[in-house]
């Protein structure tokens, strides 16, 4: 008899349905007595107490569901060794639940916030297998997280949308995409959708160059342009900033973010209209795409064969197209970036895509 924990925690993606399907599946063809606890809204769920037992059906038909059909909430992880407001040590009530439930591991789906706290609790002595959740694609460890695919084409659709518009009246337009630390969803989104500029949080900009590619595109006779912008883009002059006087300057700024400060830069100083989408948390809905699927399928059944061998503290990542346990710790702190220097880089700046470096 195996019994094992679900947890989904973090943002929402469109496949953690399906990665669910896939450990369940795989889960059920090994056991006839699996238990699954489906543990709600995150760590909320295991820190309260409140989960679902779940039944074989109950991940029949999710396939193609996007959300999450346990919940998810945000648990920042530097707050996790806080009491919450009634005094309650988070850690031993998550430990408390977890062996008061007789549970043989918890599996967990999540971002970088959650592979903190996994890590933690692996380190604390449970049973842990994780799964990379998050349209960011940040994760160390793999190449690829499930929910990204998906992200990339909503947020394309959104770029392949305006082209048309773009062109009918001649504007700047600017498509913010999702992405506060890293740029990977606004770099993919922007190449598939022929974005003209690629801004990332990590490739700070000048103003300067992006007014420069704007005009050397009028002068080509090239009557609109698009700016694909990661919601977390930055220019020199900010990344040059401490934490604490960006900090002071980002509340002092009326802006509702970083595209409307750009837009109204581009307008000034350009004399050209600007327009500003936000497709937001669209990115993080509807139904995986079928890549999506795959990865989410093969991740789920890799982390149902760790439960099998009882093989623990690993996430399951993709490494060359082939699924691998990748040790917690390696995983928990860390950032997958872009890397400025990286050739998907150099080939976007041979097809002429300004970076605003
Ligand atoms: O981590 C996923 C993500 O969608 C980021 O791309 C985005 O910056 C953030 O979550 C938005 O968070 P929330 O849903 O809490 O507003």
């Amino acid at each position: 008899m195996k019994r094992v924990g679900f947890l989904t925690s973090g943002g929402d993606c469109q496949s953690l349905n399906a990665t669910m399907r896939g450990v369940a599946k795989t889960l059920y063809q090994k056991y006839s007595d699996v238990e699954i606890y489906g543990i709600l809204e995150g760590y909320k769920g295991l820190i309260y107490g409140n989960y679902r037992k779940m039944k074989s059906s109950d991940f029949s038909g999710i396939l193609t569901e996007g959300g999450t059909i346990i919940g998810t909430s945000r648990q920042p992880f530097k707050k996790m060794r806080d009491p919450d407001e009634n005094g309650l040590d988070k850690v031993k009530a998550m430990k408390d639940n977890y062996k008061r439930w007789g549970l043989d591991c918890l599996v967990v789906l999540g971002g970088n916030g959650t592979h903190k706290t996994a890590n933690m609790l692996s380190e604390e002595g449970l049973n842990v297998v994780t799964l990379p959740k998050t349209i960011d694609n940040d994760i160390w460890g793999t190449d690829m997280t499930f929910g990204f695919q998906s992200a990339v084409n909503i947020a394309t659709n959104a770029i392949d949308c305006i082209h048309t518009t773009a062109a009918s009246h001649g504007r700047v337009f600017i498509v913010e995409v999702m992405g506060h630390k890293v740029g990977w969803l606004t770099l993919h989104a922007g190449i598939a959708g022929g974005a003209d500029i690629i801004l990332l949080p990590e490739i700070p900009y000048d103003i300067k160059s992006v007014v420069k590619a704007l005009e050397k595109r009028n002068k080509e006779g090239k009557r609109f342009s698009i700016l694909a912008v990661a919601e977390g883009a930055i220019s020199k002059e900010d990344a040059a900033l401490s934490k604490k006087e960006l900090k002071a300057k980002r509340k002092a700024n009326l802006f509702p973010s970083i595209s409307y400060q750009i837009g109204q830069e581009i307008q000034e100083k350009t004399g050209q209209e600007v327009r500003i989408t936000v497709p937001g948390h669209t990115q993080r809905g509807g139904e995986p795409c079928p890549y999506d699927r795959v990865i989410s399928s093969r991740l789920g059944a890799a982390a149902a064969r760790l439960i099998i061998e009882e093989k623990y503290g690993y996430m399951v990542g993709l490494k060359d197209n082939e699924i691998v346990p990748v040790p917690l710790g390696e995983v928990a702190g860390r950032l997958k970036m872009v890397d400025p220097d990286s050739s998907i880089i150099k080939e976007a700046k041979g097809l002429g895509i300004c970076f605003g470096d």
